[in-house]
Formats: C-alpha cells, sequence, structure tokens
C-alpha cells in the first residue's frame, strides 16, 4: 500500500447528495463503504468532515451574524458529520472513535493527538469534529493541522471534480487537468486547492496534497494502491 496512513477530507455538502440541506443516508453510506475498503486493506484512516450542509460561518456573517458566533455554530455542524459518519462506519463493523476539538464529554473524546495516535495505531478510525476549535479557520485547516499532529502520508481531499484543473472546469470547458503539480505552481497560478491557511500549512510541513473525486467508487482504494487518481499537490 502506498500510504500507511491518510487524513481524508470530505466535504459537508457532499453529504447532502441531491437534497438541498442536509445529510443523504445514501451518499452517507457509500461514503462509509470507501472508508471501510481502505480501513480493510489495512490503511490507518483519520477524517475530518466539513459542515457546510448544514451551517457555514461565512454566509451566516453576510446575513448580519457575528462571524465568530457563525463559526462556532458551523463547528457544531461539523460534529454532527462527524457522528453521522461514525455511525455509519459502526455500522460496517468499522471501529471508530471521534475526537472534538471542543469539549462535548458525553458525546465525544476530547482531541488529544498521542489518543488518537494510539487508536489509528490500534485499528481505530478516527474523526475529528468541531474543525481546529477556532473561529476563522476553516475544516481544510483543521485537515491539514490534523494530518500534520498525527504525522499522516498525505491529505487526501475528496471533492466532486477529480483533481486540479487549470481553470474551474464547471466554468471553462477548455481547462485542463495536472495530474501532478508542485506548491509554489499551484500557488504562483493562484490555483484554488485549500484556502492560503490550510495550504500554507501543508506546504510548509512537506504534506502532499491529493484532490480527488470521491463520488467514484472505488477512487480511494486505487489512491491507496498507488495509481494515478486525481492532482496530487507536492514539493
Ligand atoms: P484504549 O485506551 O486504547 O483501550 O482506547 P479506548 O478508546 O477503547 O479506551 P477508553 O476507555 O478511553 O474508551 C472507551 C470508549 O469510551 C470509547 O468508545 C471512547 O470513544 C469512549 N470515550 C473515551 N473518552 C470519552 C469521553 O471523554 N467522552 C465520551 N463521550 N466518550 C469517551
Amino acid at each position: 500500500m502506498k500510504y500507511k496512513r491518510i487524513l481524508l477530507k470530505l466535504s459537508g455538502e457532499a453529504l447532502m447528495g441531491n437534497k438541498g440541506f442536509g445529510i443523504d443516508q445514501e451518499r452517507l453510506m457509500e461514503y462509509a463503504a470507501e472508508i471501510k475498503d481502505a480501513y480493510d486493506a489495512g490503511c490507518q484512516v483519520a477524517i475530518v468532515i466539513g459542515g457546510g450542509n448544514i451551517f457555514r460561518g461565512i454566509q451566516a456573517e453576510k446575513g448580519g451574524m457575528d462571524r465568530v458566533h457563525g463559526d462556532y455554530m458551523g463547528m457544531l455542524a461539523t460534529v454532527i458529520n462527524s457522528m453521522a459518519i461514525q455511525s455509519a462506519l459502526e455500522g460496517l463493523g468499522v471501529q471508530t472513535r471521534l475526537q472534538s476539538a471542543i469539549k462535548m464529554e458525553q458525546i465525544c473524546e476530547p482531541f488529544i493527538r498521542r489518543k488518537a495516535v494510539r487508536h489509528l495505531e490500534k485499528g481505530r478510525v478516527v474523526i475529528f469534529g468541531a474543525g481546529t476549535g477556532n473561529p476563522y479557520f476553516t475544516t481544510d485547516s483543521a485537515a491539514a493541522l490534523r494530518a500534520i499532529e498525527i504525522e499522516a502520508n498525505v491529505i487526501m481531499k475528496g471533492t466532486r471534480v477529480d483533481g486540479i484543473y487549470t481553470a474551474d472546469p464547471e466554468k471553462d470547458p477548455s481547462a485542463t487537468k495536472y495530474d501532478n503539480i508542485s506548491f509554489d505552481e499551484v500557488y504562483s497560478k493562484g490555483l484554488e486547492v485549500m484556502d492560503l491557511t490550510a495550504f500554507t500549512l501543508c506546504k510548509e510541513n512537506n504534506l502532499p496534497i491529493i484532490v480527488f473525486d470521491m463520488n467514484k467508487k472505488g477512487n480511494l482504494q486505487n489512491l491507496l494502491k498507488g495509481e494515478k487518481v486525481g492532482t496530487i499537490v507536492e514539493a
């Protein structure tokens, strides 16, 4: 297997499936099945999931809400999604532990780095909820931070596009996909991979980022086998 320990970043919006809001049970089970395949193959999997299917702090600010207040609500949304993924995985017989950056001891463990690593070593999927626990940071930043903390080999960002393109493929049909690209090139071309805080964390810590289509069955497994899927950003 090419990667022994991965941090899988999933978007909250993707969990909506074709619904306008919330969690689509079918999509949730599809994701859980993909993750189970990676887990069964012996990969140590940690997960960070966004909360945009339930609440977005930035949009709430546009509606007049205090940004910090909105961001905390967004963090709670990620915990709901994390619990959903946890339940779906356990339904498939995958052992999991959920750790939250904001203490909610009735629901999950607090984030403790050494414990998270121990869980991974013992063959448990670890889900990190509540982002970084701080406002003004995205769940991409949380994913980058946690990936570095647990010394993941790579951060895999599951999206609905199959990689990084020269331009937005949904707007520009002539856009072409990169198989691999350097951190510097992403930066100099102004390509949107992650927000700059998350991206810089990855670059400075030499953590490769793979952007791939999580909605295509088998992609995660194929990545673990070392096949070319999506786009890899590395030094
Ligand atoms: P080991 O120490 O490796 O055996 O890990 P473990 O997670 O099995 O041990 P522990 O006794 O810490 O946890 C047992 C169960 O309780 C697991 O399902 C944990 O997720 C859960 N758990 C541990 N700490 C907390 C907590 O602070 N809050 C909540 N809600 N659950 C917790």
